[in-house]
């Protein structure tokens, strides 16, 4: 079995962070989305690993996947497969097929954080001999989602994208586990309403040709990281579940660390109070501040005379005397400061799509 994530996307929701980067190479707890994909995919027994770009974040992926430990060790291997336009989940597995060739494969949205890994449902699958097996979760409002609705042995019976009126709660999660039959229904798809070929559409016509799919509706957490909102949730949900105490940084007699936090190699905190979950990268000066619960901070950044809480904070940000900088995400090297002047006014200078509450 082959695995096969997806990462060609646009990311419209989460501009201006993904003109300049990938989506799923945003950090969650410090830690690229596509490594806790990477993490679950390994798990489950799979090695050979095709991802899903497209021609914008070349270079970024290749860069990163030179100097990753696991591929370096030679216990994964990639493939990265160019996406020319994201014209739906659908095209992307379609694109991919000359990797995959004829093997079964596990597909993976590069943007989604499951809490439980796939290696049970693969079991299930082999054992089963299915031609599709699908994540599922129960959610309160389906309507933004794929929805899928079940017999009593969990077979699926039915799959619409995005319903008004949506026949169930049971929405798709964005795993799934196909054999090469998915090829077939994909050949036959049109583009929908939104332009797109969907994935939903090719898994129906699967079901109408009898085939074998099957539903499996997850007992741990979900996520779907395409909001600010939702990256910030993801990181409290990720910090709360994996953060551990791991201080390896410099802590002077005045600051005080509570709870879970990690302190990267290099990292400095003076006259401070950090309380966790919270993890604090490499080489990062943290002076006269508050860190609080549910904050990641990425390497090399500054922090003075702030309060920083609920915020995920990348690489080589300066934040100076802000002092309650709260529900955040802020992308690399920016600088968040204080003005001198005593009137109210703002001096900004914002990239494009940029969000400012004041
Ligand atoms: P989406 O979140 O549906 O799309 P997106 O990433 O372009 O974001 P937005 O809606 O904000 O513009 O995509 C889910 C995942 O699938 C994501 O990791 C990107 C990937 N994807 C592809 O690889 N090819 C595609 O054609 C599409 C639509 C998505």
């Amino acid at each position: 079995m082959k695995g096969l994530i997806l990462c060609g996307g646009k990311g419209t929701r989460l501009r201006p962070l993904t003109y300049t980067r990938s989506k799923p190479l945003l950090p969650i707890a410090n830690k690229p989305i596509v490594e806790y994909v990477l993490r679950h995919i390994h798990q489950a027994g799979i090695t050979d690993i095709g991802i899903v770009i497209n021609p914008t974040i070349e270079e970024e992926f290749k860069n990163y996947f030179q100097s990753h430990p696991q591929v370096r060790a030679g216990q994964i291997h990639i493939t990265l497969i160019m996406q020319e336009k994201p014209l739906g989940l659908a095209h992307a597995v379609k694109t991919a097929q000359p990797f995959l060739g004829g093997d079964d494969f596990l597909l993976y949205l590069g943007d989604n954080i499951l809490e439980q890994g796939p290696a049970e449902a693969v079991a299930e699958f082999k054992r089963q001999q299915l031609d599709a097996l699908i994540f599922l979760k129960e959610v309160p409002e389906p309507q933004a989602f794929g929805v899928a609705v079940l017999d009593e042995q969990a077979k699926v019976v039915q799959v619409i994208e995005k319903p008004q009126q949506p026949p169930s709660h049971t929405v798709l999660v964005g795993v799934y586990l196909f054999s090469a039959k998915i090829f077939e229904a994909i050949d036959s798809l049109k583009p929908s309403w939104r332009g797109e070929y969907e994935i939903t559409d090719a898994i129906q016509h699967l079901i109408d040709r009898q085939a074998k799919v099957q539903g499996k509706v997850l007992a741990g957490w979900w996520l779907d990281t395409g909001k600010k909102d939702d990256i910030l949730s993801a990181n409290s949900t990720v910090l709360d579940a994996f953060a551990v105490q791991d201080i390896r940084g410099e802590v002077d007699k005045q600051s005080k660390i509570s709870g879970r936090v990690a302190i990267g190699a290099g990292s400095v905190i003076i006259n401070s109070t950090i309380r966790g979950p919270a993890v604090i990268g490499e080489q990062v000066r943290i002076e006269n501040s508050f860190i609080g619960p549910y904050t990641s901070i990425g390497d090399k950044s500054q922090i003075f005379d702030s309060g920083i809480e609920h915020a995920v904070i990348l690489n080589g940000v300066y934040v100076q005397a802000i002092s309650r900088l709260e529900d955040s995400l802020i992308g690399e090297d920016t600088r968040v400061v204080k003005s001198q002047n005593k009137q109210l006014t703002l001096r900004l200078m914002i990239g494009d799509s940029a969000t400012v509450e004041i």
